[in-house]
C-alpha cells in the first residue's frame, strides 16, 4: 500500500459528516489522514471537534470578503498542507472557478437529496414538500455549479407519510455518513474515472 493520502475538510457548521470521515480514518477504513480542517464560520461545532481530535484546524472567515479573496486563502492553506483530496462537509459556499481549477477532479461534496432533484438549501424539506416517496443522498465531484458535478454514488431512503423535515433529514444523514467514506475510498483507490459526466469503473 502506498503512503497515506491527505484529505482537507471544509465545513461551516455541525460537522457530523466530518466526524464520520474522521472516525473512518481513525479506524483505518480509509487509507488517508486528515491534513487540514477549515471552517469559514467562527463557532462551527465541527471546527471545535477537529481541534479536540488534535487535527490541524483553522478558521478562515468568509464574512465581508469577496469569494475570490477568501477562496485564494483557503486554496493556499490546502496547498500548504499538501492535500490530495478536498471534501466539502456542510460547507455553505459555492466555490469560485479558481478554487475548482486548483484541485481538478479532487473536490467532493455530499448533498442530502438524489441529485439532480432538489439542489440547493433545505433539500430534505424540498423533497418532502414535493411529495417524493424515495429520497437519499449524493456524493459528487464539485464543479463550478451548485450541487452539479459528476455523481460518485447515491444512497436511497424511503419517505413515509408520517415524516417531517427532521425525521427525513435524520434518516438521510445516517446514509450520508456511510456514503461519504465509501465515495472517498473509491476516489482514492483510483478504481473510478470520469467519462463525460459519468463516474465509471476504470477498465
Ligand atoms: C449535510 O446534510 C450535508 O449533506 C449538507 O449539509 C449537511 C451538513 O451536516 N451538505 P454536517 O455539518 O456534516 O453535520
Amino acid at each position: 500500500m502506498g503512503p497515506l493520502k491527505k484529505i482537507g475538510i471544509l465545513l461551516s457548521g455541525r460537522g457530523s459528516n466530518f466526524e464520520a470521515i474522521a472516525d473512518s480514518v481513525a479506524a483505518k477504513r480509509l487509507p488517508a489522514e486528515i491534513a487540514m480542517v477549515i471552517s469559514n464560520r467562527a463557532g462551527a461545532a465541527g471546527l471545535e471537534s477537529a481541534k479536540r481530535r488534535g487535527l490541524k484546524a483553522r478558521l478562515i472567515p468568509s464574512k465581508g470578503r469577496s469569494r475570490e479573496e477568501h477562496d485564494a486563502e483557503v486554496v493556499a492553506a490546502l496547498q500548504q498542507a499538501q492535500v490530495d483530496l478536498v471534501c466539502l462537509a456542510g460547507y455553505m459556499r459555492l466555490l469560485s472557478p479558481q478554487f475548482v481549477r486548483a484541485f481538478p477532479h479532487r473536490i467532493l461534496n455530499i448533498h442530502p437529496s438524489l441529485l439532480p432533484a432538489f439542489a440547493g438549501l433545505d433539500a430534505q424539506k424540498q423533497a418532502l414538500e414535493y411529495g417524493v416517496k424515495v429520497s437519499g443522498c449524493t456524493v459528487h465531484f464539485v464543479d463550478e455549479h451548485l450541487d452539479h458535478g459528476p455523481i460518485i454514488l447515491q444512497k436511497t431512503v424511503p419517505v413515509f407519510d408520517t415524516d417531517d423535515g427532521h425525521s427525513l433529514a435524520a434518516r438521510i444523514l445516517e446514509q450520508e455518513h456511510i456514503a461519504y467514506t465509501e465515495a472517498i475510498r473509491l476516489v482514492l483507490s483510483g478504481e473510478v474515472e470520469i467519462q463525460n459526466r459519468k463516474v465509471v469503473r476504470r477498465k
